[in-house]
């Protein structure tokens, strides 16, 4: 009898490790790419006249058929945008572009950058879903887009992502290195599956399930030349700010390695700390803007 109370409780458990597993497999990427949230994320997206900038909003279109909505901000007057860096803003894993309009709103009238930035499949207006892959293609979309217009294809070009989009940059600038100036990665981890044991504890022994990656880790070491500022908040709670110090040292780029912390920032409130775009504009100024 005992035997057969033991049978059934293996068999139970069997089904519940094996369902969440299933689920875990499933939803990965609804966990992930948190395009929803906060609630109306997906439907509502600020504009760049709300913040005083050029409303110029632009649809591309992905080789996979996705329609994303980006934002297309150009320094007024040809000359002074063709000589402006652009920088392409690659956004985390919540909200949408229009969340970052306020970062945008520094790096255009401040600083006197031109700004690209889209939604990835999944988030604000744009089509689709979330994947590594899809993502990886809509960066590149946007990228071709930047090399095909008339006056942002002369501009020396950024790569800055936050968080997940530090990911998507190191995966972009690797793949395109010969078409990048430089890059900005802030609050990066060093792969999905080296950060669940962190965000998700009891997950730690089904990281093999883990089919989004994003190995910047590795990544990060085919950037040959360009040079890299890596901004890190010392208070981060969602990635441990040890992922970020692991980068630098991992980057092995000739083209110089800027190191940035914050001591009292936290995953999201970097941009909010003291000497945050100053940070930027120094290094920029030094890597980027020589000429
Ligand atoms: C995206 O996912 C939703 C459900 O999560 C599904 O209904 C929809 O068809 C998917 N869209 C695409 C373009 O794959
Ligand atoms: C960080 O916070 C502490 C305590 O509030 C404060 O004393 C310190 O000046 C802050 N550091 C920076 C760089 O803002
Ligand atoms: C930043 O993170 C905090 C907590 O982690 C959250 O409450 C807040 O909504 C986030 N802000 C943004 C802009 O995502």
């Amino acid at each position: 009898m005992i035997i057969v109370y033991f049978l059934y409780f293996i068999l139970i458990v069997s089904i519940i490790t094996v369902g969440l597993s299933a689920l875990l497999y499933i939803y990965q990427c609804d966990i992930l790419y948190a395009g929803f949230f906060p609630p109306g994320s997906r439907s509502t997206v600020a504009r760049p006249g709300q913040y005083g900038l050029p409303e110029k909003e632009e649809i591309l279109i992905t080789k996979d058929g996705i329609r994303l909505r980006s934002y297309v901000l150009i320094q007024y007057g040809d000359n002074v945008a063709i000589q402006s860096p652009t920088v392409l803003w690659l956004h985390a894993h919540t909200g949408n572009m229009g969340h970052r309009l306020p970062i945008a709103q520094v790096l255009y009238k401040r600083l006197g950058y031109n700004v690209v930035m889209l939604s990835y499949r999944g988030y604000g207006l744009s089509e689709g879903n979330a994947t590594e892959k899809g993502l990886q293609i809509d960066a590149q979309t946007a990228l071709d887009y930047i090399k095909r217009h008339p006056i942002l294809k002369h501009t020396k070009l950024i790569a800055y992502g936050q968080s997940l989009g530090g990911a998507v940059a190191t995966h972009l600038v690797a793949r395109n290195e010969d078409k990048f100036d430089a890059m900005i990665i802030e609050n990066t981890f060093l792969s999905v599956p080296l950060l669940i044991p962190h965000v998700f504890p009891p997950m730690r022994h089904l990281v093999y399930l883990c089919h989004q990656k994003w190995r910047s880790y590795k990544t990060i070491q085919f950037i040959r030349r360009v040079p890299i500022l890596f901004l890190s908040s010392l208070k981060d709670e969602l990635v441990p700010p040890f992922h970020m110090a692991k980068l630098h040292k991992a980057a092995e780029t000739s083209g110089g390695k800027v190191w940035r912390d914050f001591e009292n920032g936290t995953h999201n409130d970097t941009c909010m700390q003291e000497g945050y775009f100053e940070a930027i504009g120094e290094f920029v100024r030094d890597y980027v803007w020589v000429s």
